[in-house]
């Protein structure tokens, strides 16, 4: 198993590895499954090797050196237990099955709302900024219990914040993400004063409870509520704006959407798989760990590629083919990470996703091309920034 390569097999800065970044993932995956960047991170493309990683208890994300983004140590993402199990518990209750059918509804009213603006307007639209964005802001807004302001302000300062979340950030990005991570712990202590005067039922009444019961401090409230703010719409919109995107691309599957209400959950998954939102996860370690003949020592960071393994060809053949009738009996893919950290949001995730397509899908038929596509791809994110569509039988 090589791990010194001449050449950079994973060049997360070089433009043409964010615009596609799966070849470079397949070399590396033959090359050098583990893999030392000259970053001096270790990267993993296998699905054996990252599955492995995401359950490892022995990893840490709370000592890992957050710089600007500190304050995230304060939220489940950047704990470990048993700090981590207060605060997911805190977050649980508000994602189950049960609690999401009622955001479901809100989602549906919310893209009904858009939806009669968008034929008002004769039905061309923007998928990111007239459909994914107001749907995913207003439905997270409710959820927590707060008035749906800055709506502006917390995409900018998502984006800003995401865009800092690479393996080698620029100084203008890491103060992007000091920047975003100011702007979002004041608009928190905003909205929770607003609450305090005048309380609402939802996540944001939870926390500020847990608060007053000595189960949370103030920093946790506020790095909590930051995350849910973030997470509550970004991932979610890539994945509403990639299903519409192949929609648009592929009718074939927009049909078999509509048409076939049994193999709806297998496309969403398929949409998940093939361009994965969140690139990777990052762990440290902290005692010395063994990946097939390679020994990791204390303290070294972890570039686990969740995207990558979800184009590992010895678990999904033909990696590359969006094909929602594969076999996925024997692996799932791992969009939403696993273990400890596994995404808390999932089951809402796929219930916006489903509010959207199959709304879109059967009032409409479904969607054509109106544009160029636009790409705002990092390292870390696959994202698609302007989607110019029609619905269909308009
Ligand atoms: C398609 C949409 C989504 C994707 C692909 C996604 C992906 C992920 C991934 C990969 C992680 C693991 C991070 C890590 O291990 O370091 C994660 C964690 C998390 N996600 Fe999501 N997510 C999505 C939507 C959501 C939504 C809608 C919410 C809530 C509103 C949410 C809440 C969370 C939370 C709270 C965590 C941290 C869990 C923990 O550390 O215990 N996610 N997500």
């Amino acid at each position: 198993m090589t791990i010194e390569t001449p050449v950079d097999l994973i060049p997360f800065d070089d433009p043409a590895f964010r615009a596609d970044p799966y070849p470079f993932y397949a070399e590396a995956r033959i090359q050098a499954p583990v893999y030392r960047s000259p970053l001096g991170v270790w990267v993993f493309t296998r699905y054996a090797e990252v599955s492995k990683l995401l359950y490892d208890r022995s990893l840490t994300v709370e000592q890992i050196e957050f710089g600007p983004a500190s304050p995230l140590h304060d939220s489940a993402l950047g704990a470990d237990a048993p700090r981590h199990t207060a605060l997911r518990r805190a977050l649980n209750k508000w994602f189950t099955p049960k609690a999401v059918q009622v955001w479901r509804e809100h989602a549906q009213r919310h893209l009904d709302d858009a939806l009669t603006g968008i034929v008002e307007r004769g039905g061309e639209f923007d998928a990111v900024m007239d459909i994914a964005y107001p749907v995913t802001f207003l439905t997270v807004c409710d959820l927590m219990g707060v008035p749906p302001l800055e709506a502006i302000g917390v995409r900018q300062a998502t984006y800003d914040l995401g865009a800092g979340l690479g393996t080698n950030p620029s100084d203008d990005e890491v103060a992007g993400v000091a920047d975003a991570m100011h702007w979002f712990s004041r608009h928190a202590e905003h909205l929770i004063d607003l609450n305090l005067a005048a309380s609402r039922d939802g996540l944001l009444s939870s926390l500020l409870e847990m608060e007053r019961l000595g189960d949370l401090t103030r920093d946790e409230v506020v790095g909590t509520l930051t995350l849910i703010f973030a997470v509550g719409h970004l991932d979610i919109g890539y994945l509403i704006v990639h299903g519409l995107h192949i929609f648009a691309e592929h009718p074939d599957v927009a049909a078999a959407y509509r048409d076939d209400a049994a193999l709806r959950p297998a496309i969403v998954e398929e949409v998940l798989r093939v361009d994965t939102p969140e690139q990777f996860v990052t762990r440290m370690t902290t005692t010395p760990i063994t990946i097939g003949e390679v020994e990791i020592p204390a303290g070294e960071i972890l570039t686990i590629l969740i995207s990558a393994a979800n184009k590992d060809p010895e678990v999904f053949p033909n990696p590359d083919l969006f094909d929602y009738r594969r076999d996925n009996s024997k692996a799932k893919h791992l969009a939403f990470g696993g273990g400890l950290h596994g995404c808390a949001g999932q089951v809402l995730a796929r219930a916006e996703a489903e509010v959207v397509f199959r709304t879109i899908t059967e009032r409409f038929g479904g969607v054509r091309p109106a544009g160029p596509v636009v790409y705002g791809h990092t390292d870390f994110i696959r994202s698609i920034t302007h989607l110019p569509l029609t619905l269909s039988s308009i």
